[in-house]
């Protein structure tokens, strides 16, 4: 049997540290079905956990400062991930003496899969444990999304930490979490039996800091402001509005408007069975994401291209894009 990445992380430890760690918290990547880049335009998206978990284990240590130690071949910067959850638990006032940490993965990096909030959620959690506190998952959440902003230098929306932080990593359950961005409320949709989701990595790997993202969320800010919109209403856009902006402004705020009414469309098409529509949802969310928003790859493309010739019912991107994974969705015969 293969030891999990919780016993991963608290062997690494020891083997690196020397001692024997107090804790380990573990946290799941996630997958989106559909809803991307919106989140940071105060819309609605519906992601769901994925098995693959990252581990953290801790322990107080006398240095008088933090440590850390990673054998995966995780992104090199992940120490700054790290570090910036501990900054801010302590900002907000939270006793974390210094610490040691290890991590282990199992959610690949740069995969559009949230390996980055995992590994921020995990030491969250990890941290909390270790002095006996709790936060709510909501507080966990834009907790780590302020360590993501302020510490790693990536601008993102609050999916990705919202997803993760309100998944119990010992209670997957076949269900996406719909949550609506601009009022940071959600509920959980059921996914029908008969349908199997599946995550296909196209090997191509992307950093969001590389500037993409942030260019692309730049944009949907300019699109708002240039229709006198706050970025939070762009869904509410006219056509004629989005008509007068430029060609490129144009596109990306289409994009958002009409990402936005799939992502309802796809919740009852779940919610009455109508796998049909659900998948023809997925493969138009994936046009718009590629030809709208100019965030595909053409090795992603063919990942999509494949998965429909294979008969899957709808494929997409899924994620910040510029690479990483592709969701698809299947009937089960
Ligand atoms: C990344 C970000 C999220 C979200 C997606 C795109 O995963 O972290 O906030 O913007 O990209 O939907």
């Amino acid at each position: 049997m293969t030891a999990s990445v919780a016993d991963r992380a608290e062997h690494a430890f020891s083997a690196h540290f020397g001692c024997a760690a107090q804790t380990v918290a573990c946290a799941n990547g996630r997958v989106n079905l559909i809803g991307d880049h919106v989140d940071y335009a105060g819309g609605v998206v519906l992601p769901m956990a994925i098995a693959q978990q990252t581990a953290v284990a801790i322990a107080r240590n006398a240095r008088g400062e933090d440590q850390f130690h990673s054998s995966a071949p995780v992104d090199i910067a992940w120490s700054r991930y790290a570090r910036g959850v501990l900054t801010e638990l302590r900002a907000l006032g939270i006793a974390v003496p210094p610490v040691s940490i290890a991590v282990e993965s199992d959610v690949p990096v740069g995969a559009g899969l949230s390996s980055s909030a995992a590994l921020e959620v995990s030491v969250a959690r990890a941290a909390l444990l270790l002095i006996g506190t709790t936060l709510p998952p909501r507080d966990i959440a834009f907790l780590c999304q302020r360590a993501e902003h302020l510490h790693a230098g990536v601008p993102c929306g609050i999916m990705d930490q919202w997803c993760v932080a309100h998944t119990d990593p010992n209670a997957l359950a076949h269900e996406a979490i719909l949550l609506d961005c601009a009022r940071t409320t959600d509920e959980r949709v059921t996914l029908p039996s008969g349908l199997r989701i599946e995550v296909i990595d196209s090997g191509v790997r992307h950093a969001l800091r590389d500037g993409g993202y942030a260019a692309r969320r730049q944009d949907v800010s300019d699109a708002a402001a240039a229709m006198g919109l706050e970025v939070e209403h762009l869904a509410e856009a006219s056509d004629a509005a989005i008509a007068r902006l430029s060609t490129r402004l144009a596109r990306r705020a289409r994009h958002v408007v009409t990402e936005i009414r799939r992502v309802h469309a796809a919740v009852a098409a779940l919610r009455c069975r109508d796998f049909e529509a659900f998948g023809r949802l997925l493969r138009e969310s994936h046009a718009s994401l590629r030809d709208d928003f100019d965030v595909s790859t053409p090795e992603v493309d063919v990942v999509v291209e494949r998965a429909l010739t294979r008969g899957a019912l709808g494929a997409r991107m899924t994620g910040g894009g510029f690479g990483g994974c592709v969701v698809a969705a299947w009937t089960v015969a």
